[in-house]
């Protein structure tokens, strides 16, 4: 596994960087029963939400083109008036995650939705209880979501029939592959934001859950804008200027080897390492295990080293990070830019874990020069 210079990314061969595409939550048309998620089975019910049951088109869609995003977040009034007009919000964690009550994301008006995208610009992550967003019709659901941005199609992700654009995290009743895993891991957690090898990847995004087991299944969020702040002036000077390779190789041959779907040639794209939020002006550092391979410029040991550390710089920063339960009702928005995230498989009782992302395309990373804190 040769590293690859690269000086298209568009057209590389796969770039496998110090740590392997690790694929946690093994899923696919091969692992799909739909007669247990149908019907259910002995212990488990059927799925609460059977239209929105995985289904892998196999229709392969062009590359994805540029476009121009518009972030709404700039319009909104910093003192989210008509965000927080009923509900209550209360931070999780000092630097990342609030929980909000009161609040239905899905009868926001575009004010609100302004809001909402600088709000979760600000904190990250936030979870918002007791919300709609899975009962009304897909179409609806899309609709809200596609203010924030151009919908992402996932290239091997299932989606609910007709909804492409619905990213489906499924793992079905009676499900055994958590206690396979580990059999020959000793761990579930992958770093990452979403899509990260995506010339434009995406900005504030949504997950909904459907189904979840009793306990488990908990969704970690960091806050990479404190990972970046962290860090010694002197190393954020050294890590400024600095590219990475972001590879979705690795995802498309994982699937294509379980049987799954490829809808788009898959890419790897070049980001700076530290990116600017449009919004908030602050900086994150924008490099992730299950995407990043390599920093362009550098020989793979010295590449293979730094990316090492920042891995585990994130994966340590417990005191940057915030954990978020499901419950019933439950949609957590977050900010892909400047968070990262990791699932969490410690549940093995079959119970079946069902969500739905909506993956809103955002501006293509860019980067502002150094600063000095005052
Ligand atoms: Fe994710």
């Amino acid at each position: 596994m040769a590293p690859i210079a690269v000086e298209t990314p568009q057209q590389q061969a796969p770039v496998r960087g110090p740590i392997d595409y690790k694929e946690a939550f093994i899923t696919g048309p091969k692992a799909f029963k739909r007669d247990i998620e149908e019907h259910g089975s002995e212990n488990q019910a059927p799925a609460s939400y059977p239209h929105y049951l995985p289904t892998w088109d196999p229709k392969v869609y062009p590359p994805l083109q540029p476009f121009e995003h518009y972030e709404h977040g700039k319009d909104a009034d910093p003192t989210f008036p008509h965000l927080f007009a009923n509900g209550t919000h209360r931070p999780l964690a000092p630097k990342i995650g609030s929980e909000v009550n009161g609040v239905q994301l899905s009868k926001l008006s575009d004010k609100g939705k302004d809001e909402l995208a600088l709000f979760i610009a600000q904190r990250k992550v936030a979870v918002f209880r007791d919300q709609d967003l899975a009962d009304i019709p897909i179409q609806e659901a899309l609709d809200f979501g596609g203010y924030f941005g151009r919908h992402h199609i996932h290239v091997s992700s299932g989606q609910p029939a007709g909804y492409p654009e619905v990213h489906l995290v499924h793992r079905g009743a009676e499900d055994t592959i958590a206690r396979d895993y580990f059999t020959t891991r000793t761990n579930s957690i992958t770093w990452h934001s979403d899509v990260t090898f995506e010339a434009q990847p995406p900005g504030t995004t949504f997950l909904y859950v459907l189904d979840g087991p009793e306990a488990g299944g908990d969704t970690i969020y960091a806050s990479m804008t404190e990972a970046y702040n962290r860090l010694s002036p002197e190393f954020q000077k050294r890590l400024h200027g600095l590219k990475a390779i972001h590879s979705g190789f690795e995802q498309a041959e994982n699937s294509r080897s379980r049987g799954g779907v490829v809808r788009r040639e898959p890419i790897a794209t070049e980001h700076p390492l530290v990116r600017t939020h449009p919004v908030t002006g602050e900086k994150a550092l924008f490099v992730n295990a299950q995407f990043t391979r390599q920093i362009v410029g550098l020989k793979k040991e010295e590449s293979d080293f730094l990316l090492k550390f920042l891995f585990n710089h994130i994966a340590m920063g417990a005191d940057f990070q915030v954990r978020l339960k499901w419950e019933k009702g439950s949609v957590v928005v977050w900010d892909n830019r400047v968070a990262v995230h990791t699932a969490i498989l410690d549940w093995d009782d079959g119970a079946r874990r069902h969500l739905a992302r909506i993956t809103p395309q955002a501006e293509r990373p860019y980067e502002t020069p150094f600063e000095e804190r005052k």
